[in-house]
């Protein structure tokens, strides 16, 4: 079990009909204190009210800190910059799930159970048979990673430490290979099976790409563009997914079934969505003289349309991943000759126009890590709709690390939400002859 690492700081006086109740305030190490509300229905039978958890916090975690007003985002209080510069995926991956950079010999333990968990059950590949080839990659992966629990059994116990170790390792290893499954299905191409003597992001490379009439060569200026996307998405914080991850593990689901909530979530176009939903708007767009129409729909609310891949629930400031995010765009894009790419003319000059008008301004919408992920990706060769794929496969360390965590929290309890009902009062019921 984890210790607790909050301190008290003071407390706070709410006053509700003439009577006080002292709440007591809680600091962490990073950011803003808190107000411990978990007795206020107890004391004073009154619920507090935060539809879209703006201002709440649903755990004490110590895994990713974000500062949204100065566009700080660390993992284990390593800042994204130095780890997107100096580290790789499994090592952040690493870091993640233990709390510390590994040693040398840990590091090649960590990478040997991850390379010797990537491959999945033969069976497994019957069970993409049944979508049909046009199936959305997102619905299949919704669908086998869930199923992972039928074939696992051996690491589905949330209560036994070694379980939940061998589940991490599974689900970290095997989402490249699933993924990869997914994309060639999708295309029609035979299933690419994992390589132990490559590394990870080769090997998923390797995985989409390779045919059996021409095996894929390895580019190592993609494989750690790639590598680095899936750094900068390993984890968020408690954003949408990552809550649903931990809401449905609070129910005590296995690992498994939680991480396909967790996609599941991930998919809508205003959370991980968006990197898809992004690249088609700046499809759509086109050329440049088009942008100030759509920077006038955007700001017009009766149109429904938003821009996607700009503005963030906690970043009101840069999101300190969109920066990196454009390193390894014009990276992709030199290294494969397209630099004269249309669509990233149209990304940098709607940023350029956005970022310089009031609307935008006021509201604090900056591009985050979603506006360029879409461009690389689609360089690097994948179909759009393997965009949020890609995410929903770095983003597993994170949701697993998030997971686990809440396991290991002794405060930890099914997550059970109140809420403030409007609907009708007690009243009788009226048999059918006597309705009006
Ligand atoms: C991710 O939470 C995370 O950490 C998520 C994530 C992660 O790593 O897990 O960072 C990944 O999900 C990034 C966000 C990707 N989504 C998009 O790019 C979709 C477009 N963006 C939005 O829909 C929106 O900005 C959200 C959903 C991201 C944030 O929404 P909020 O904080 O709830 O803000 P809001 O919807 O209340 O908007 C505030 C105002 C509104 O105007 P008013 O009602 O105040 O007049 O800003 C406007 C909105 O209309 N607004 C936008 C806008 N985003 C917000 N207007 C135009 N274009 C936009 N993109």
């Amino acid at each position: 079990m984890r210790e607790s690492n909050i301190k008290p700081a003071g407390s706070a006086t709410l006053t509700v009909k003439g009577k006080n109740y002292e709440l007591p305030v809680l600091s962490g190490t990073q950011g803003p204190d808190a107000v411990d509300i978990r007795k206020l229905y107890d004391q004073a039978d009154l619920f507090t009210y935060d539809p879209g958890f703006t201002s709440t916090c649903s755990t004490e975690s110590n895994i990713t800190f974000i500062d949204g007003d100065k566009g700080v985002l660390q993992y284990r209080g390593y800042p994204i910059a130095d780890l997107a510069e100096h580290s790789n995926f499994l090592e952040s991956c690493y870091l993640l799930l233990y709390g510390e950079l590994p040693t040398k010999t840990q590091m090649a333990a960590f990478e040997h159970s991850i390379t010797h968990h990537t491959m999945v059950h033969e069976q497994l590949a019957s069970f993409f048979r049944g979508f049909r080839r046009d199936a959305h990659p997102m619905a299949i992966m919704c669908g086998v990673v869930g199923a992972l629990s039928a074939f696992y059994h051996d690491s589905t116990d949330i209560t036994d430490k070694r379980q939940r170790e061998v589940a991490s390792h599974r689900l970290i290893a095997k989402m490249p290979t699933i993924a990869a499954m997914a994309f060639k299905y999708s295309v029609g191409q035979p299933f690419v099976y994992p390589r132990n003597d490559l590394g990870y992001t080769d090997n998923f490379m390797r995985m989409c790409f390779s045919v059996p009439a021409d095996d894929y060569k390895i580019n190592k200026v993609l494989s750690k563009a790639l590598d680095t996307i899936f750094i900068l998405h390993a984890d968020h914080e408690q954003n949408a997914s990552t809550s649903t991850v931990r809401l449905a593990g609070s129910s005590g689901a296995n690992p498994f079934a939680c991480i396909a909530a967790g996609i599941a979530c991930l998919w809508g176009p205003a959370h991980g969505g968006a990197n898809e939903a992004a690249l088609k708007m700046l499809e759509e767009i086109g050329t440049v003289d088009r942008i100030p129409e759509f920077v006038a729909k955007a700001k017009d609310k009766t149109s429904g349309f938003r821009l996607m891949g700009f503005g963030h629930r906690v970043y009101k400031n840069y999101d300190p991943r969109a920066k990196a995010m454009q390193i390894q765009a014009h990276a992709v894009l030199d290294e494969l000759g397209l630099h004269d790419d249309p669509l990233l003319k149209v990304a940098i000059e709607l940023e350029k126009v956005a970022l310089k008008d009031p609307y935008f301004i006021e509201k604090k919408l900056y591009p985050n890590i979603d506006f360029y992920s879409g461009i690389t990706l689609r360089a690097l060769g994948f179909p759009t709709s393997m965009f949020t794929v890609l995410f929903a496969l770095a983003r597993t360390v994170g949701w697993i690390a998030q997971w686990k965590e809440m396991l290991e929290d002794p405060h930890q309890k099914i997550g059970r939400p109140r809420q403030i009902y409007t609907g009708p009062t007690e009243r009788k019921y009226v048999a059918m002859g006597s309705r009006k």
